[in-house]
């Protein structure tokens, strides 16, 4: 007999790696995608869903490396129903301690008609696919894409066969956004009431935010029995997004009166991914969004803020502490000392040694040269601009200078270290960033495409900081750069540099394995 505590228990599943990075312009790099995956892993998520390892090399080889890396999390990889596909997917999850096999097809008329499949023999297909996938690994889940537009009588029927199968999770795709909470419940209840064996596996709602409902459809489903969330972090995902992790997990926690379930998360962690998935996919957080908006703990109106001061709960459900916010956004300045500024960095949940602190501490001193207030924010961007080390990097800028304004061109001299010379160069463009990146192409030609250039002020007023985010892509392969500074171009030219640097260190690899392969 299973306890209250493990009927209540929800699992929550993490597709920020395969859902969301689908959404058109958020793919990461192999380097973020594991660091992602670690941060998810060590947050407490129950299944990692890392790519769809048959869609290229380079998902394959992130959905393995998440694997061997994994410590706790189940890692899980999407495959459609075919056997080369489960294969390829089963190849890359079965390095990890828990693999998972999900595998789906859409079930809807709509989809039927796109796969050619008669009502019966996509019943075989999937019950060849899922016992397949069952032979392989003992943990499959199987999703009827398009579930919520199913005729129920068949989409009892192909949940009956997957279960016959072996499936041990059956998820239930909202696959664009058209359901609504009850009719989400009801669907849920009927498949539980209706289909042999249903009480065997678990049952999993994957809902997309399309008209604005996923959160609560997703909470519905659990209400009506589901006992596993599909969900992304920020509600990343194709077109209007996911179900979104922070938005299902705080509310079960802050509601937890009427929906008495829990999961395994460690909220505290919230923030810090919720940052670092907005930054690597270039997808920023909208101001007032629920949980983990700039604006979800601020109170600007004067009636919230007497109230606030005299009893936080007046006009506050949650405490800013219980997702990883620091109480305390006391600002730094110029006299700080490296004390203050570990302690500080300690608050935002950065444990430095001490020579990384030696070198954040000179970072911190320059960047509070030029900007009299430092808070948290900066102090985040700061620790997140990963163009700031790399004495060995091959590209190193020297010195930019950039001329722009309402006459004449906009030109940019950059002197830069490429390998062992230092070259300089002055480059027009249209607009400071534009020359400044021209520049850069002169003195390190390449045939990258630029796919993303993102510009963010971190705080308040005209000194803030921009952290500016680079995509390049080059054969399939995607790399990333990062950078804040109080100018916009320097930080600019900084990522751009970043992105190259990875790209070249990259190609360096592949040029001496080929080199070594030739000589072997
Ligand atoms: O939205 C959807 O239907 C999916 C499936 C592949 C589970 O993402
Ligand atoms: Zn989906």
């Amino acid at each position: 007999m299973t306890s209250m505590t493990e009927q209540n228990r929800v699992l929550i599943f993490d597709t920020t790696l395969r859902d969301g990075e689908q959404s058109p312009g958020a793919t990461m790099s192999h380097e973020e995608k594991l660091e992602i995956a670690a941060l998810l892993d060590e947050m407490g998520v129950d299944v990692i869903e890392a790519g769809f390892p048959i869609a290229s090399e380079g998902d394959f080889a992130a959905v393995k490396a998440i694997a061997e890396n994994a410590r706790n999390s189940v890692i899980c990889g999407l495959s459609r129903a075919n056997l080369a596909d489960i294969d390829r997917c089963w190849e890359a999850v079965k390095h990890a301690r828990r693999g998972r096999i999900h595998t789906f097809i859409g079930t809807s008329p709509l989809h039927r008609e796109i796969t050619v499949l008669t009502q019966d023999e996509m019943v075989e297909r999937i019950h060849a696919t899922v016992s397949h996938a069952r032979n392989l690994c003992d943990d499959v889940q199987w999703s009827p894409m398009d579930a919520t537009r199913t005729e129920h009588d068949y989409l009892c029927r192909v949940v009956e066969t997957a279960i016959k199968a072996g499936a041990t999770t059956i998820n239930i795709p909202d696959t664009v956004g058209y359901t609504a909470p009850r009719e989400s419940a009801d669907l849920i209840r009927m498949l539980l009431e209706r289909v042999p064996g249903a009480d065997e596996v678990v049952f999993s709602t994957h809902c997309h935010n399309d008209l604005g409902m996923a959160t609560a459809n997703s909470l519905a489903a659990v209400e009506a029995g589901a006992r596993q969330i599909e969900c992304t972090i920020n509600g990343l995902g194709e077109r209007a997004g996911n179900t979104a992790l922070e938005e299902v997990v705080m509310a079960m926690r802050v509601r937890n009166d009427i929906m008495p379930f829990s999961t395994g998360i460690d909220t505290t962690k919230i923030m810090n991914l919720s940052r670092r998935v907005s930054q690597v996919s270039g997808f920023p957080v909208q101001f007032n969004k629920a949980v983990v908006g700039k604006n979800a703990f601020l109170h600007e109106s004067g009636i919230h803020q007497d109230g606030v001061l005299k009893n936080v709960q007046t006009f506050e459900i949650m405490r800013p502490e219980d997702i990883g916010l620091t109480a305390k956004n006391i600002a730094m300045g110029k006299h700080s000392g490296r004390a203050a500024l570990r302690a500080k960095l300690a608050d935002l949940g950065y444990e430095l040694g001490d020579n990384q602190l030696k070198d954040v501490f000179v970072r911190f001193k320059g960047l509070a040269d030029r900007k009299k207030e430092v808070y948290d924010d900066d102090l985040i961007a700061l620790m997140q601009d990963t163009a700031s080390t790399g004495e060995d990097d091959h590209l190193q800028i020297r010195r930019l200078r950039v001329v722009c304004g309402t006459d004449g061109p906009q030109e940019a001299e950059l002197t830069m270290q490429v390998g062992g010379s230092e070259r300089s160069i002055d480059a027009t463009g249209d607009g400071p960033v534009d020359a400044t990146f021209n520049a850069v192409k002169m003195l390190y030609p390449h045939d990258a495409n630029l796919e993303l250039y993102q510009v963010h002020a971190v705080t308040e007023g005209t000194d803030a900081q921009a952290t500016v985010s680079v995509r390049l892509s080059k054969d399939g392969r995607v790399y990333t750069g990062q950078s804040a500074d109080t100018d916009t171009v320097v930080a600019s030219a900084r990522a751009y540099v970043n992105a190259l640097n990875k790209l070249h260190t990259h190609q360096n690899r592949v040029n001496n394995t080929a080199l070594m392969n030739s000589a072997g």
